[in-house]
């Protein structure tokens, strides 16, 4: 068998696309634009990339972006200040700090100054929270992204058996909860676990979200299970001095084995954004009542 490629890139941008007619329609409504502020805290260089990235694809969707960047020596005090400006600006309907912030700044103290009905990226307790127990809220960007992706591909997952790899606040634990609230039958795998290989050869369903290159083999995976690759890593390539991008799973491997796969690049992260933008405009439609 060889895998169906899941076109994570193509899917996001008929997803942006749709943003976009929807973002038109609530400025014509609301007489103003939905916005996005999103906040960096030093100078990163993958960071910067990300952010500068995020201003570019709210533009084009016809939003406004407000980009905030503050020294890496910013002190946590002024950023829980520059956070409380946003929560108090009408223009501002979603809020994004990106993270890692610098080692001197408490996160969680950030993310939880920022007002959940502003919190697009789902990293509030609130947030995290509403989607524990089913309530309406913000899903972080990345599994909410994953979701679309299998839901698109599979339809019901109602009784299937899913794998998540990888048990993080931002990827792993909000992709769990959103499986079982499709019905799917979920473990949640980690570094710890005993046996993953024959843990991950149970599953219809396979996320791959740990951060180790090509770490999931072809034969861990079920025949005709679905994969999907969270991983982004950047290994040396082919030629001499020259890096490339793989996920947490060994592609050639697994795609012999699966009906359907996500690739890297061109899957998982194209949809991080689009995803962004979708939640930074239900945040406007819901902010505007
Ligand atoms: N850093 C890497 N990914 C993300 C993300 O989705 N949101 C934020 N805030 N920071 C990130």
């Amino acid at each position: 068998m060889t895998a169906a490629v899941i076109d994570g890139k193509a899917f996001a941008a008929t997803l942006r696309a749709r943003v976009g007619d929807l973002a038109a329609a609530f400025e014509a409504k609301a007489g103003r634009k939905a916005g996005l502020a999103v906040v960096l805290v030093g100078e990163d260089p993958a960071s910067q990339v990300y952010v500068r990235s995020k201003g570019k694809s709210t533009v084009e969707a016809g939003m406004n972006s407000f980009e905030y960047k503050l020294p890496a020596d910013t002190a946590e005090a002024d950023l829980l200040a520059t956070v409380d400006q946003l929560n108090a600006d009408p223009a501002v309907d979603g809020i994004l700090v990106q993270l890692p912030l610098p080692k001197h700044i408490d996160e969680q103290k950030v993310i939880a100054a920022i007002n959940p009905d502003k919190d697009v990226d789902g990293f509030h307790v609130t947030n995290a929270g509403r989607l524990a127990v089913g309530q309406p809220g913000f899903v972080p960007c990345t599994p909410l992204g994953c979701l679309m992706l299998l839901k698109d591909r599979l339809g019901d997952l109602s009784g299937l058996d899913a794998v998540v790899i990888g048990r993080s606040n931002i990827v792993g634990k909000p992709m769990a909860q959103l499986l079982i609230a499709e019905s799917c039958t979920v473990t949640v795998a980690h570094s710890r676990t005993k046996d993953l290989a024959q843990v991950v050869k149970r599953a219809d369903i396979v996320v791959a979200a740990v951060g180790r290159a090509e770490m999931v083999k072809g034969d861990w995976i079920k025949p005709g299970a679905t994969v999907i690759d969270v991983g982004i890593n950047r290994v040396a390539g082919a030629e001499a001095g020259k890096t490339k991008l793989v996920g947490d799973v060994d592609y050639d491997s697994a795609a012999a084995v699966a009906s359907a796969i996500t690739p890297v690049p061109g899957g998982v992260g194209p949809m991080t954004i689009a995803v962004l933008l979708r939640n930074t405009l239900v945040a406007a439609y819901r902010n505007e009542g």
